[in-house]
C-alpha cells in the first residue's frame, strides 16, 4: 500500500515536471472592441478560455499547455439579441455565447496558428488567410531562438483591396471581411482539392495573389510555400496583436 502510493506520487510529480506551459498574450490594437476566440486542435481538450471580449488597447493572457495545437482569431461587431443570443458580423463561431466551446469561426477570419512543442522543442506558428481575412494580425515570439523566430504578420487591411466577388459587407455596406476564392467559388483549383491536392498542382491564383500581395508573410492558400511558417525553440511565449 505504501509503496503503491509512493509510486503514484512519483508518477504525478514526473507528469507535472514534464508539463510546460506557454503564455499567449492577446492584444487589441484596433479602434473597436473585438472578441478573440481559441480553438484547440488534435482532439485535445479545449482551453478554459475559448472566447472573450477585449476592449480597444486591452490585453489578455491565455495559459496553454505544451504540446498544444490550436488557432486564435478575433470576431468583430458582436452583440446579443433580445433573446440573449450572441452573434458577430465576422468570424462568428455559432455558439450563441461569447465562449466558442470548441467551435471554429465562420470564414472569413484571419488566423494565428500554433503548434507548440513540449519541453522547449520546436514550435511552429503562422498567420493564415486560407480562410479569408477579417482583421490584420501579428504574432511576436517573446524569447526563444531560431532563424525564423521573428514576428510574422498580416498588417495590411486586405478589406481595402478586396474584389467585390469576395467581399463580406456589413449593414452599412462597408467591407468587413474578404472571403477566400475557395469559400466563394468552391472549385478544386482554389481549394487545393481533387487533382489540385498537392503543392505541385495547387498554384497561386489571381485571387490568392490579392492576399499574398498585401500580406507576403501569411498563407494565402492551402499549399502556399512562399515563406509563411515561422519557428522557435526554447519554449517562448507569444504576443498576438490584432491591428498591429
Ligand atoms: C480571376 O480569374 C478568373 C478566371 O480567369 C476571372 O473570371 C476573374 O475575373 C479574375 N478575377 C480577378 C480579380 O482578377
Amino acid at each position: 500500500m505504501k509503496i503503491r502510493s509512493l509510486c503514484f506520487s512519483l508518477t504525478l510529480i514526473l507528469l507535472f515536471a514534464g508539463i510546460h506551459a506557454a503564455t499567449l498574450t492577446v492584444k487589441n490594437n484596433c479602434p473597436n472592441t473585438i472578441w478573440p476566440a481559441t480553438l484547440t486542435g488534435g482532439g485535445a481538450a479545449q482551453l478554459s478560455n475559448t472566447g472573450f471580449e477585449l476592449a480597444s488597447q486591452a490585453s489578455s493572457s491565455l495559459d496553454v499547455p505544451a504540446p498544444w495545437t490550436g488557432r486564435i482569431w478575433a470576431r468583430t461587431q458582436c452583440s446579443s439579441d433580445s433573446s440573449g443570443r450572441f452573434t458577430c458580423a465576422t468570424a462568428d463561431c455559432g455558439s450563441g455565447q461569447v465562449a466558442c466551446n470548441g467551435a471554429g469561426g465562420a470564414p472569413p477570419a484571419s488566423l494565428a496558428e500554433f503548434t507548440l512543442a513540449s519541453n522547449g522543442g520546436q514550435d511552429f506558428f503562422d498567420v493564415s488567410l486560407v480562410d479569408g481575412f477579417n482583421l490584420p494580425v501579428s504574432i511576436t515570439p517573446q524569447g526563444g531562438s531560431g532563424s525564423t523566430c521573428t514576428t510574422t504578420s498580416c498588417a495590411a487591411n486586405v478589406n481595402a483591396v478586396c474584389p467585390s466577388e469576395l467581399a463580406l459587407k456589413g449593414f452599412d455596406g462597408s467591407i468587413i471581411g474578404c472571403k477566400s476564392a475557395c469559400v466563394v467559388f468552391n472549385q478544386p483549383q482554389y481549394c487545393c482539392t481533387g487533382e489540385y491536392n498537392s503543392p505541385a498542382t495547387c498554384k497561386p491564383t489571381n485571387y490568392s495573389m490579392i492576399f499574398k500581395n498585401q500580406c507576403p508573410q501569411a498563407y494565402s492558400y492551402a499549399y502556399d510555400d512562399q515563406s509563411s511558417t515561422f519557428s522557435c525553440t526554447g519554449g517562448p511565449n507569444y504576443l498576438i496583436t490584432f491591428c498591429p
